[in-house]
C-alpha cells in the first residue's frame, strides 16, 4: 500500500565518494520515518555483482546506463523516500531533470582534506584505483570536475563537516520537512 504518512519532500543526497551521501541518509530516512534507497545498491542487486564487478565485467559505460535506468524508475515511486545516488550519476544531462523528479537535491559538500581523509582506505571505488597520480591528485582532478555539475543540479547544498552526524542529518531532515510536495519538473 502506498505510504501517504509522510508530507514533506522526498530528499536526494548527491556529492562525491565519501561525502557520507549513505550513512547520513539512513540516519535522514529514520528521522523522517520513510526507506532509505540507494542507487548504488539498487544496482548491485538487480545485477547481482559489486559496483567494482560491473566497471570490471560490463565496463563503466554501462554501470551509467544502469544508474539512469534506476533513477528514471526512482522518479516515478510513489510515497516518501529518502535517496542517495552514485557519485557520477548527477554528470549525465538526462539525469538532472530526474533527480529533481524524484525529490529536493541536496548537495553534501565537503573539502578535498575531508574526503582525501574519509577515502584513504576505500577498496570498493574504482575510480580511485585507476589512472594516474595520488588518492589526493585524483580526488581534486574530479572534484574540480565535477563541482560545476553538482552545483547546478542541487536545489541545496549542505557542507558536511566541521558538524556533528547529528548535526548534519538534523539540518537535511528540517530541510525536507520544511518543503511542500512539489509537482514534478515540466517535460520529464
Ligand atoms: C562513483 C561513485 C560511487 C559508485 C561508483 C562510481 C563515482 O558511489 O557509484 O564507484 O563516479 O563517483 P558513491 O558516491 O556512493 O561512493
Amino acid at each position: 500500500m502506498k505510504d501517504t504518512s509522510y508530507q514533506g519532500r522526498n530528499i536526494v543526497l548527491i556529492g562525491f565518494m565519501g561525502a557520507g551521501k549513505t550513512s547520513l541518509g539512513k540516519a535522514v530516512s529514520k528521522m523522517l520515518g520513510v526507506p532509505f534507497l540507494d542507487t548504488d545498491e539498487l544496482i548491485e542487486q538487480s545485477e547481482g555483482m559489486t559496483i567494482s564487478e560491473i566497471f570490471e565485467k560490463k565496463g563503466e559505460v554501462c554501470f551509467r546506463s544502469l544508474e539512469t535506468e534506476t533513477v528514471r524508475a526512482l522518479a516515478d515511486r510513489e510515497g516518501g523516500f529518502v535517496l542517495s545516488v552514485g557519485g557520477g550519476l548527477p554528470l549525465r544531462e538526462e539525469n538532472r531533470p530526474l533527480l529533481h523528479k524524484a525529490g529536493c537535491v541536496v548537495y553534501l559538500q565537503v573539502s578535498i582534506d575531508t574526503l582525501e581523509k574519509r577515502l584513504g582506505d576505500d577498496t570498493k571505488r574504482p575510480l580511485l584505483h585507476q589512472g594516474e597520480g595520488t588518492l589526493r591528485e585524483k580526488i581534486a582532478r574530479i572534484l574540480a570536475q565535477r563541482e560545476p555539475l553538482y552545483l547546478e543540479a542541487a536545489d541545496v547544498v549542505v557542507v558536511n563537516e566541521h558538524k556533528t552526524f547529528r548535526e548534519a542529518a538534523e539540518e537535511v531532515a528540517a530541510l525536507a520537512q520544511a518543503l511542500p510536495k512539489a509537482d514534478p519538473p515540466e517535460g520529464v
